[in-house]
């Protein structure tokens, strides 16, 4: 288990613009380190728009982001390339490469960031799959697999560099029900195993009942609750009432273009 301190990640004052458009308003939010805290919201709240600021994807109109104790803004071009190790994000469509096989998949991080020779490489790529509950089909192609496994194996990619912390949005958006509760079984493992903190986008609330230690709920673009899943339940602001009250039943969102780039 790794040692933490209590914030893994903090936003303040976070602002950001699509064009004249601004999304986000002053977001204040604490993400516990070791934790699994869920981001939740109506669709079109901002949740993926806070994900991609914080991964320095787009870049803030003002506030601070503060990952692992530093400020993500002040830092140079070199040194958020250091960081990226460290974080590992698992987008909607978690899209494998069609052409490799999982295991080749499962290796290009690992190619890319370390300089391992080719054994040690196979060894950990085994030893992911392991830990997704995926053994033995590091020679299958990425479209012999179920959607689950898919996701399960892209997973196992996003683990491959041992990160601290990793974002997922709408993890089980796409699976059906038995697929999703499996997937929300394994994150929470992985997170009280390695001791991984967690950040994940979802308007699921079966989902959220599943896995959150903390929620932090946007409406529209402003943070208006953080807090454990039962004090979420208690709280008196009119769309996190709402939200509990009927769940959320928003269609699918459409395919990021966050997901080639990452
Ligand atoms: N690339 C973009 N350009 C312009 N507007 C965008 C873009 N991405 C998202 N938006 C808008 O920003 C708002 C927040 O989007 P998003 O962060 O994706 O919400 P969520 O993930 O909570 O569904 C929405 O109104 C959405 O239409
Ligand atoms: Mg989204």
């Amino acid at each position: 288990m790794r040692e933490h301190s209590e914030a893994a990640l903090r936003v303040r004052g976070l602002r950001s613009h699509y064009g004249d458009f601004e999304v986000l308003h002053e977001v204040d939010a604490t993400f516990a380190g070791g934790k699994i805290t869920v981001v939740a919201g109506r669709s079109g709240c901002g949740k993926t728009t806070l994900l991609r600021n914080v991964l320095r994807l787009i870049n803030p109109t003002s506030g601070t982001i503060e990952l692992f104790g530093r400020d993500i803004s002040e830092l140079e071009e070199d040194e958020l390339v250091k960081l990226r190790p460290r974080i590992g994000v698992l987008f909607q469509n978690g899209a494998l490469l069609q052409s490799l096989t999982v295991g080749a998949n499962i290796s290009v991080p690992l190619e890319q960031h370390t300089r391992l020779p080719a054994d040690v490489i196979e060894r950990i790529v085994l030893r992911k799959l392991q830990l997704v509950e995926l053994n033995g089909i590091e020679h299958l192609m990425p479209s012999e697999l179920s959607g689950g496994m898919r996701k399960r194996a892209a997973l196992a990619r996003t683990l491959a560099l041992d990160p601290e912390i990793v974002f997922f949005d709408e993890p089980s958006a796409g699976l059906d029900p038995v697929t999703a509760a499996s997937l929300d079984r394994l994150i929470v493992e992985l997170s009280r195993k390695l001791g991984i903190t967690v950040i994940v986008v979802t308007h699921e609330l079966t989902s959220i009942r599943r896995i959150a230690d903390r929620m932090l709920f946007l409406d529209a673009g402003r943070a208006v609750f953080e807090g454990t899943v039962e004090e979420a339940e208690m709280c008196p602001v009119e769309s996190v009432r709402q939200f509990f009250a009927q769940g959320s039943s928003e269609p699918p969102a459409r395919r990021s273009p966050d997901e080639a780039r990452m």
